[in-house]
């Protein structure tokens, strides 16, 4: 909405996306259920035509998240779907692209077999640095904060030098969420994310999306997207919507948490390696209180093995034993459990929005037991 030009965060997050005040209807109308709408029988189709390509409750989302992202949106069924989108509908056959060596695994399984297999050649640039000239390079992906080992890089710096050798710069913004950056005004020609994780923050919904001002991929995507059918469905949309007016808060409460769980993870003995952006000596500090408008709820840490972690989850109360991270709840994850490239007692802990008190309790109680 123009008139919110300006206006702070949460404002923002609270009106993303609302239709005009119309008196007796809902601030937020609830989920159209179509596959195929009524059509005008002489004009034929319409806006709504049918449930694929149109939704009105996808794009009163997608609206709401263009507002905060900068851009204009496309939904996906998730995050993979919105990631493995960009790549099919813009990588061809002996074309090469850069993938972060530290990111979501998934992504670089999906490019060391599918990509390969159709003939596109990927080189993995760890998210810190160095990057390479990126000649002959058709995509840059950059993932900042990056999951799980949360490094960040300089988007401005990377975009610059990719498009300087005619590569497009999509940036991954799943941790940071449109609040915490927004990669399309650092110089990225494509937002892309899980809105699983904090944007919607309620871990009862999947969800992905790509955001871009470029109306020639706008065009692309949408159609890849028409034609392939990766959406998500009108409730998952309004779910997400819904979640999203409390965008605000809930980040403010996790990095809060952050801050304090960072605190008392560094002076545990037996708890190495603590990462969190937002420590003044962390190696992603200067860079992401440079860039960024708010640091993620996610610390990372290692117990030393397994058991130390499994001992570490059992006995907390209050730390839920999950993957993802984003949400109200705060959950732990030991990611080598799932293929992930780290040493076998490594935690990704994302904070949730419970009372810093109580979490630093539990926290020390669960870690004098481990
Ligand atoms: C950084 C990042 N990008 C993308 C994804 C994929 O999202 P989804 O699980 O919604 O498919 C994830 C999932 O963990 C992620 O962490």
């Amino acid at each position: 909405m123009s008139n919110l030009d300006g206006a702070g965060d949460g404002t923002r997050a609270v009106h993303a996306g609302l239709p005009e005040a119309v008196v007796g209807q809902p601030f937020l109308p609830g989920p159209v259920f179509a596959a195929p709408y009524h059509l005008d029988p002489v004009a034929g189709p319409g806006l709504n035509g049918y449930g694929r390509p149109d939704n009105p409750t996808r794009r009163a989302l997608e609206a709401a998240i263009g507002e905060m992202e900068g851009g204009h949106v496309l939904a996906f069924a998730s995050g993979q779907a919105a990631i493995t989108g960009l790549l099919l509908a813009v990588l061809r056959a002996g074309d090469t692209v850069a993938l972060p060596a530290d990111g979501y695994f998934t992504v670089r399984a999906f490019a060391e077999a599918t990509l390969r297999d159709l003939g596109v050649e990927t080189i993995l640039v760890p998210t810190a640095g160095p990057y390479p000239a990126f000649d002959g390079v058709r995509l840059v992906l950059l993932e900042t904060p990056a999951n799980p080992g949360l490094d960040v890089c300089d988007v401005r710096a990377v975009a610059a030098a990719a498009h300087a050798a005619g590569a497009l710069v999509a940036v991954d913004n799943t941790a940071a969420t449109p609040l915490g950056q927004r990669p399309l005004d650092l110089g990225a020609d494509l937002t892309v994310a899980s809105g699983t994780k904090a944007l919607t923050g309620h871990s009862d919904v999947l969800l992905g999306y790509l955001a871009t001002s470029d109306a020639d991929l706008l065009t692309r995507l949408t159609t890849w997207r028409a034609q392939t059918g990766g959406v998500p469905g009108a409730f998952d949309c309004w779910l997400a919507h819904r979640s999203i007016a409390t965008l605000d808060l809930r980040l403010a409460r996790q990095t809060e948490n952050a801050a304090a769980v960072a605190a008392l993870l560094r002076e545990r003995p037996g708890v190495t390696g603590v990462r969190w952006p937002g420590l003044p000596d962390d190696p992603s500090y200067a860079v992401a209180s440079a860039q960024m408008r708010r640091i993620p709820g996610i610390v990372s840490f290692d117990l030393g093995t397994a058991e130390r972690v499994a001992r570490f989850l059992t006995a907390s109360a209050l730390i839920f034993a999950a993957t993802s991270f984003g949400g109200v709840h705060t959950t732990a994850d030991r990611r080598a459990q799932w293929g992930d490239d780290t040493s076998p007692g490594f935690v990704r802990l994302s904070c949730g929005i419970e009372d810093a008190a109580d979490l630093i309790a539990d926290l020390t109680a669960a870690l004098d037991q481990t």
